[in-house]
C-alpha cells in the first residue's frame, strides 16, 4: 500500500506492534486479560499472606535474568514473573495480614487503575488531562465538604501522606516566614527567620513530619514533641505550655500538627482543644488524617473526627482506609490562596496567562509536575459502591480492633498497651512472673520473625517505652475474630518455643 509514493504499513510490527494505539487494541485486550487471569488465579490460591520468601534466596532469582534478552512474549513474561514476584509478594487481600497500613483493595479502584494507565493522562495541566483535572477537582471539593473546611477550601491529588505532611508544613513555613517579615521592623531574611521556627506534633506523630522539616531546612530538631496522656493522644495542657515556652523564648510556631489516628496507637487527638490553642497562638493547624480519614465515611463514627474541620491543612490518605489502591491520597487546605506557595510558573505548561484564562491546572497547587489521574479510582469507587459502603467496611476492621483487645485483655499470656479509636492493637507475650519475663523483648522480635517465615500471617512490630511490642493493623474486613485468636496462638507458641530453647541456657546461667 502506498500514499503519494510512500509506502504506508498496515500492520505494526517490530518493536511498534508494543506501541498501544488503534491498531494494537487486540494485543492490549490479549496481554492485559492474560495478567488479570495470572493475579486472579494466583490470589485464588493465595492460602498464606507471605511464602516466607528471605531477600537472601530471592535476590539471586532476580540477578539472574538478563536484561538485555527479551522474552518478546507476555506470557513467557508473566510466566517469569510467577517466580520472582507473584509467588512471594505480600498479599494485603488475606485476612491474616495483619501488619501495616496496607488496605485490601476495591475491584471498582482496580477497574479505575486499569483505565487510567491506559489511557495515562498527566493531571499537570488541562491540556494533558481535560476531564482528569475536573474530576480531580471534584473529589477534593467532596472530601473537603465531608471535612467541613468551607467553601474556600481546595486541594490536590499527592502521592501518600508523608508528601501532604510535606506540602502542609512548606506552607505553614511559608505564611510564618511572610508573618515573621512583616511583624519585624527591620528587614529580615529567610536565613534569619528559619532557625527560629518550630513545629510541635505530639510524640506519638509519624515519622515524615520530622523528615519534612530536615527537608525544609529547619533540620529535624525543629520538632517538638508533645508528651501524650494514657490512650496516646496529645495532651492540650502541655501543649499549651510549649505554646507559651516557644512564645516566652522568641520563637515561633509555625505549625501545630494534630494526627488523627497515629500509626502505632490509632488515636485521635483532642482536635477542638488543639484548634482553640492554634487560634490563641496564631498558629497554623494541620490534622494528619492520613489513617483516620477513613471515618469520612463512617456513618456512626464521623464525629471521631470533630474539630477537623477547624483545620488550616489536612492530610488524607486513601491508600489506607478508603479501600484505594497505592497511590491514593490528598492535600486539603482551608483557604485555596496559600496554594500559592507552591506554584511556579513555566513558560513551556503553565504561564500565568493561563491561570489568568482560568485553565484549571492541577500543577500549580502540587509538588509534583507530570502526576497521575489517581483519583479516578476513587471516582469509581465512589460512583460504583458509594461513601457509605467504603465507610462500613472501616467501620468493620474498627469494630474488629475493639473484639481483637478484649480478647488480648482476657488472654493472661499477652499484655495489651491501650484501647484504639481506629483499628490498630499493641501488644506483646508477657511470661506472668519469673526470670523469663525480662527476656520478653527477645521472644517478641523471635515471635515475629518465625511468625512471617512461616508466612501464616504477618504482623508488625513497634517499641513503646523501649519495650519490643508487636502491633495489628486491622484494615480487612475479611479477617475475623477467629483467625486473630488463631495468630495469637502461633505467636505465643514462637514466644514460647524462643523462651525454652534459646532462653532457657541464657536462665540457667543466670541462675548460676
Ligand atoms: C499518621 C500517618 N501519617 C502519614 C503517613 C505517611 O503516609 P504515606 O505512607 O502514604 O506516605 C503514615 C503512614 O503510615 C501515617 O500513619
Amino acid at each position: 500500500m502506498s500514499f503519494q509514493g510512500h509506502p504506508v504499513e498496515v500492520r505494526p510490527a517490530g518493536a511498534r506492534e508494543h506501541l498501544f494505539n488503534d491498531r494494537t487494541v487486540e494485543g492490549y485486550r490479549r496481554s492485559l486479560v492474560a495478567g488479570i487471569d495470572r493475579v486472579a488465579s494466583r490470589v485464588a490460591r493465595t492460602e498464606r499472606p507471605f511464602s516466607g520468601m528471605t531477600p537472601d534466596r530471592l535476590a539471586p532469582e532476580i540477578s539472574a535474568i538478563d536484561l538485555e534478552q527479551p522474552l518478546d512474549d507476555p506470557a513467557a513474561a508473566l510466566a517469569e514473573l510467577e517466580d520472582v514476584y507473584l509467588r512471594d509478594a505480600v498479599y494485603f487481600h488475606h485476612p491474616r495480614y495483619l501488619a501495616h497500613l496496607n488496605c485490601p483493595v476495591v475491584i471498582p479502584a482496580l477497574l479505575g487503575e486499569a483505565v487510567l494507565t491506559a489511557v495515562n493522562s498527566s493531571l499537570d495541566t488541562w491540556d494533558q488531562s481535560a476531564g482528569g483535572t475536573l474530576i480531580e477537582r471534584r473529589l477534593i471539593d467532596w472530601t473537603a465538604e465531608r471535612i467541613g473546611l468551607g467553601a474556600a477550601a481546595d486541594g490536590v491529588f499527592t502521592s501518600g501522606g508523608s508528601q501532604s505532611n510535606l506540602q502542609a508544613l512548606l506552607l505553614a513555613r511559608e505564611e510564618a516566614c511572610a508573618r515573621a517579615a512583616a511583624a519585624s521592623p527591620a528587614p529580615l531574611s529567610r536565613s534569619e527567620i528559619l532557625p527560629g521556627l518550630r513545629i510541635l506534633a505530639s510524640e506519638a506523630s509519624h515519622f515524615s513530619v520530622r523528615k519534612s522539616a530536615g527537608l525544609l531546612g529547619l533540620g529535624m530538631d525543629a520538632v517538638i514533641a508533645i508528651g501524650t496522656d494514657q490512650d496516646r493522644r496529645m495532651r492540650p495542657a502541655v501543649l499549651a505550655r510549649e505554646l507559651d515556652r516557644c512564645r516566652r523564648e522568641g520563637l515561633v510556631v509555625m505549625a501545630v500538627v494534630a494526627t488523627a489516628g497515629t500509626t502505632d496507637f490509632g488515636s485521635i487527638d483532642p482536635l477542638p482543644q488543639i484548634a482553640d490553642l492554634c487560634v490563641a497562638a496564631g498558629t497554623w493547624m494541620h490534622v494528619d488524617a492520613a489513617y483516620g480519614c477513613g471515618l469520612l465515611a463512617s456513618r456512626t463514627r464521623r464525629h471521631l473526627l470533630d474539630g477537623i474541620e477547624r483545620a488550616d491543612s489536612v492530610t488524607v490518605d486513601y491508600h489506607k482506609s478508603f479501600f484505594q489502591p497505592v497511590s491514593s491520597s490528598a492535600f486539603l487546605v482551608r483557604d485555596a490562596t496559600v496554594l500559592r506557595h507552591a506554584t511556579y510558573h513555566a513558560d513551556y505548561l503553565n504561564p500565568a496567562r493561563m491561570a489568568e484564562q482560568r485553565i484549571p491546572n492541577q500543577v500549580d497547587k502540587s509538588l509534583q509536575t507530570t502526576r497521575r489521574f489517581d483519583a479516578l479510582k476513587l471516582w469509581l469507587t465512589l460512583r460504583i459502591m458509594g461513601a457509605d459502603a467504603i465507610g462500613e467496611l472501616f467501620d468493620e476492621v474498627v469494630d474488629r480492633a475493639e473484639q481483637a483487645w478484649e480478647l488480648l485483655t482476657e488472654d493472661p499470656r499477652f499484655e495489651v498497651v491501650t484501647k484504639s479509636q481506629l483499628s490498630t492493637v499493641v501488644f506483646r507475650y508477657l511470661p506472668q512472673d519469673g526470670p523469663a519475663r525480662e527476656l520478653a523483648d527477645d521472644a517478641n522480635l523471635f515471635a515475629r520473625e518465625a511468625l512471617a517465615a512461616s508466612g501464616e500471617a504477618v504482623v508488625a512490630g513497634t517499641k513503646v517505652d523501649g519495650r519490643h511490642y508487636l502491633k495489628f493493623t486491622l484494615l480487612n474486613p475479611e479477617t475475623t475474630l477467629a483467625d486473630i485468636a488463631h495468630v495469637l496462638d502461633l505467636l505465643a507458641a514462637h514466644a514460647e518455643r524462643h523462651l525454652s530453647e534459646k532462653a532457657a541456657p541464657e536462665l540457667c546461667r543466670q541462675a548460676g
